[in-house]
């Protein structure tokens, strides 16, 4: 048992009123229903039912918090910790005794084996390969060729991390199977948090044979990557290192399941938040053709007849701006949750021991409250006169607190030299067959986008 699951009561958190219900929930599914037809909107509105609402998934209760400040008040507490329907259907890729899942001691030594490969002094050393890939990333296209985004920023997002952080090269094929499989997997797990029919997923149904089959091959190639690793006997100064030699509170190496575990926690959320973001750009490149060209103009300017390099990122201030509109709009992790390890507070009402709760950052990045013209995408909304009137907690793509992502200036510095790259050589078209809706899973992003490749 953890310190976390003992921790007394406060003690007025019992005279707090419980949080309103929202409205319209069905029997048996409760709310589950509306998740999967319309969850983006469905979590929108909910800020109309109050700062805190309950909702019912399944036989389940679960309390949405809809206000930024609340954001801050979850993540900080420590009455709070991971777990919930979000990390319950994710277990079965990030396994127990990764970094994402654990809490307490663990997850603390956890991030201390992981936090030297993000440090701020490191990260200019994965510059290089951050703009090697950029620029092949760029040079890869045709003048006039019809692009698949999911395949291409897949591909882009596991050989930067790959290179970067595991030393691997020739990613390609892993990258291929990685792109296919967590596209099954993100999208059942998500089924299965929205609507938790256990024992419905264990039927042999072809949809449940898929799924289970998509699970196999993301185990396999973390097995793959650490089996090869140790063959090689080489010992380079890298996070997969990191995690090899890493010992638990006792100063015994750390066993085989957390390492596969730890391995999986990094290379599949990483993978799949970055592809995921990388397509939301490129629609944006798409559909912004003034902002598109702004970022071209600073890529030329910044860079001028050399690719745009780590150092430059912070002469990219246009480009950037650019990444985190995208982000707030479209915030690859729409949606977490957290559960009460005891009775607790928040926003002025009771929340019970053991309660599962959940917030979604898109929601509370679309907020009218926190932004005026909330659904326009507007990059200058981010130059520093304008920010400063931003309420707390407004805008956390990463998340906030001891769980925030760890890879927060890793991504960015990545995202935005790869967009200036790619804007400098590329317009982009949209193609007849291209599904650009944004698709709502674990994370979000464009469908099955294809756009065609116009040459600058
Ligand atoms: C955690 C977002 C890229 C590894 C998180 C969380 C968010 C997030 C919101 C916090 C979850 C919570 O509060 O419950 C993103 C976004 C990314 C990105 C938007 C890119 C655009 C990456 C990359 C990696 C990574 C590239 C690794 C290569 C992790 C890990 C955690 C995490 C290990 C768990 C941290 C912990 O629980 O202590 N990420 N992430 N992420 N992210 Fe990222």
């Amino acid at each position: 048992m953890t310190v976390e699951s003992v921790r007394p009561a406060s003690p007025h958190a019992r005279e707090l009123p419980d949080p309103p219900f929202a409205g319209g929930g069905v029997p048996l599914l409760g709310h589950g229903w509306q998740l999967l037809r319309d969850p983006l909107g469905y979590f929108a509105r909910l800020r109309d039912h109050g700062d805190v609402v309950r909702l019912k998934l399944g036989p389940k209760t679960v309390y949405a918090a809809t206000a930024p400040e609340l954001v801050g008040e979850l993540a900080l507490n420590p009455d709070y910790i991971i777990g919930g329907p979000l990390w319950e259907s994710l277990e079965g890729l990030l396994g127990k005794e990764g970094v994402a899942t654990a809490n307490g001691p663990t997850h603390r030594r956890q991030r201390r084996t992981i936090q030297p490969a993000f440090r701020l002094d490191v990260l200019p050393e994965y510059g290089p390969v951050m703009t090697e890939e950029a620029q092949a990333f760029a040079r890869r296209w045709q003048p006039g060729e019809v692009i698949d985004c999911t395949s291409e920023s897949f591909r882009i997002a596991v050989r930067i991390a790959a290179r970067c952080l595991l030393r691997g090269d020739y990613m390609d094929e892993r990258a291929e199977r990685l792109c296919a499989a967590l596209a099954t997997v993100f999208l059942g797990m998500y089924r299965r948090m929205v609507i938790p029919a256990g024992p419905l997923y264990r039927l042999p149904l072809p949809a449940n044979l898929t799924f289970n089959r998509a699970l196999a091959d993301m185990h396999l190639v973390v097995d793959e990557i650490v089996a090869e690793r140790r063959a090689s006997g080489q010992k380079p100064d890298d996070l997969l290192t990191a995690l090899l030699t890493a010992k638990n509170e006792n100063g015994d190496p750390i066993g085989e399941q957390e390492i596969h575990d730890q391995v999986i926690a990094i290379v599949t959320p990483g993978a799949e938040t970055v592809a995921s973001t990388i397509m939301s750009l490129l629609q944006v490149l798409a559909e912004q053709p003034e902002h598109a060209d702004k970022v071209a103009e600073e890529a030329e300017s910044v860079g001028g007849d050399r690719a745009v390099a780590f150092a430059d990122v912070r002469k990219l201030a246009h480009t950037n701006n650019v990444v985190v509109e995208t982000m707030r709009l479209q915030p690859p992790v729409w949606i977490l949750t957290r559960r009460a390890v005891a009775e607790t507070e928040l926003g002025g009402y009771r929340i019970p021991a053991g309660a599962d709760l959940v917030y979604s950052p898109y929601a509370i990045q679309r907020d009218p409250r926190s932004y005026e013209r909330n659904t326009e995408f507007d990059p200058d909304r981010w130059l520093p006169e304008r920010v400063k009137d931003l309420p707390k907690y407004a805008m956390t793509p990463f998340g906030v607190g001891n769980r925030k992502c760890p890879s927060d200036h890793f991504s960015m510095a990545m995202l935005t030299i790869l967009t200036a790259e790619v804007a400098r050589k590329w317009r982009f078209e949209r193609v007849p067959g291209s599904r650009d809706a944004v698709r709502v899973g674990i994370t979000l992003h464009p469908d099955r986008m294809l756009l065609r490749a116009i040459p600058r």
